[in-house]
């Protein structure tokens, strides 16, 4: 039984999973069964690493949705519309959807998974997170028995290659990101990795799953690697420290309601550039990989690793959700419309909320550019003192041009401190007359 694929985009994804079906040879047989049938592109005229039939190729992506021969939708054009509304276009058209737009799902992931289980079809977004990793279906169902207590990882491949590159060459941040953009594991904007946006549509989408409950995307503080000083990876480094892009999400208990009333589980969410320990297992987490920190009661704690980006794993991904659709199809018959497996299928069971970020508890890494005299350690130590503020470490760096000018670096690493005490601290610090400015300020493992 042929199944026909719909594309929403011929780019670097979309080539991918196309290679893949046009060389089944080898792989499960169920990939032979599937056939290319409709390509939605926007320039007929560019040049494709795939050999495609030319009729294929449309610059009309409804034509794609509403084409009979489209069993299977697959959403690789990415941004917010018309990729939404055509997800929605093929749900409304009883046509199951694969999509790698972490972006869309981030943001509209409810609307599209009402509508799915309204018209009894399947959304699945394996490829939206994590590249090649399989984590949503893990999440989804081989974890289901667990309490999640916390994800954590390295869930974009643009940055942590940068960051790589930049702290094993010494390369120019500009010059890498080119390199990422070229390879294709950039964003189309790539201010969506560097920004750090990609990373917080990610960790929506998995914090959603691992808590049973939407996430308000546009509440995740977020803070990317474009402002991150070179300088810091070499200090991070000196003491023992990697500096990665992590994403957090954190079960951190649920809020008393009135009797009658379900609680919100309390999560704390966020994405930060953040000093790792060497030792730690994501400091080995190098190039475009990725690695996702799943802590669970009771698996304890394991961990995805692998390719976060480009064609090869990206298509991947997409391929095996075309398969399970695929599979399901085989068992079930294209025209029955069997009830959908609730664990593969999206679900909301509960209802989450994000705590407000100051009553948090984090270790930090400070850089201070402070004069260089007697007695200044001692007050920037009496400030944090003063604010029940617990320190690690102080160190004072010394670098020829500063101390030429009297001027000297002090970095502290603190305890786990909640953010309002922290930024406490900070404050009376700045106010000191030898502080001339908090120059950086990043979280610690
Ligand atoms: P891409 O290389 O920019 O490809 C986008 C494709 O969509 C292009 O073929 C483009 O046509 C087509 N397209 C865009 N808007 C269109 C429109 N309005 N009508 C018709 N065709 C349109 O992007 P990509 O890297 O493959 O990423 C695709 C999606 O996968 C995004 O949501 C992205 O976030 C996600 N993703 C990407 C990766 C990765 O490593 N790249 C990994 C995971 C997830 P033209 O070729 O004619 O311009
Ligand atoms: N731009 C994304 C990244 C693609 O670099 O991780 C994979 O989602």
């Amino acid at each position: 039984m042929t199944i026909g694929i719909g594309l929403l985009g011929l780019g670097t994804v979309g080539a991918g999973v196309a290679g893949i079906l046009a060389n089944p040879e080898g792989r499960h047989p169920l990939v032979g069964e599937l056939a290319l049938k409709r390509v939605a592109v926007r320039d007929l005229s560019r040049p494709r690493p795939v050999e495609l039939a030319p009729e294929l190729l449309t610059t009309d992506p409804e034509a794609v949705v509403d084409d009979p021969a489209v069993d299977i939708v697959v959403e690789v054009m990415g941004g917010l519309e018309p990729a939404r509304s055509l997800i929605l276009r093929a749900i409304n058209a009883g046509k199951p959807v694969v999509t790698a737009n972490k972006a869309v799902i981030a943001r509209y992931g409810e609307e599209i998974n009402a509508a799915a289980a309204a018209k009894g079809v399947y959304v699945l977004i394996e490829a939206a997170v994590g590249g090649g990793i399989p984590i949503i279906e893990p999440l989804k169902q081989s974890l289901g028995g667990n309490r999640i207590q916390r994800v954590s990882g390295i869930i974009n491949g643009t940055t942590n290659y940068i960051l790589s590159r930049m702290a094993d060459e010494g390369a120019a941040y500009a010059d890498v990101l080119a390199d990422a953009q070229r390879l294709g594991y950039a964003e189309a904007d790539p201010a969506a990795d560097v920004q750090g946006g990609d990373a917080a549509d990610k960790i929506a989408i998995l914090a959603g799953l691992a808590y049973g409950g939407r996430v308000e995307r546009a509440a995740i503080p977020t803070e990317g690697i474009d402002r991150l000083d070179s300088r810091d990876v070499a200090y991070a480094a000196q003491l023992g420290y990697g500096v990665k892009l992590l994403a957090v999400a954190q079960h951190l208990g649920a809020d008393a309601v009135a009797s009658g009333e379900a609680p919100h589980q309390l999560l704390d969410v966020r994405v930060h550039p953040t000093l790792v320990p060497k030792d730690h297992p994501l400091a080995g987490v190098h190039g475009v990989n990725n690695a996702i920190l799943v802590e669970g009661d009771p698996v304890g704690r394991v961990m995805f690793y692998g390719p976060g980006a480009g064609a090869g794993p990206t298509s991947s991904a997409v391929v095996a959700d075309i398969l399970n659709i695929a599979g399901i199809r085989q068992v079930s018959g294209s025209q029955a419309q069997a009830p959908l497996d609730p664990l593969l299928a999206a679900s909301s069971w509960r209802q989450c909320r994000l705590v407000d970020s100051s009553l948090t508890t984090h270790r930090n890494y400070v850089r201070l550019r402070t004069t260089d005299e007697a007695g200044v350690i001692g007050k920037i130590g009496s400030c944090f003192g003063q604010a029940g503020v617990s320190i690690q470490s102080i160190v004072q760096f010394e670098r020829s041009a500063e101390a030429a000018e009297g001027r000297a670096e002090i970095v502290v690493i603190t305890h786990d401190v909640q953010e309002a005490q922290f930024r406490a601290a900070l404050g009376a610090i700045e106010a000191l007359e030898e502080v001339q400015a908090v120059a950086a300020c990043l979280r610690t493992l």
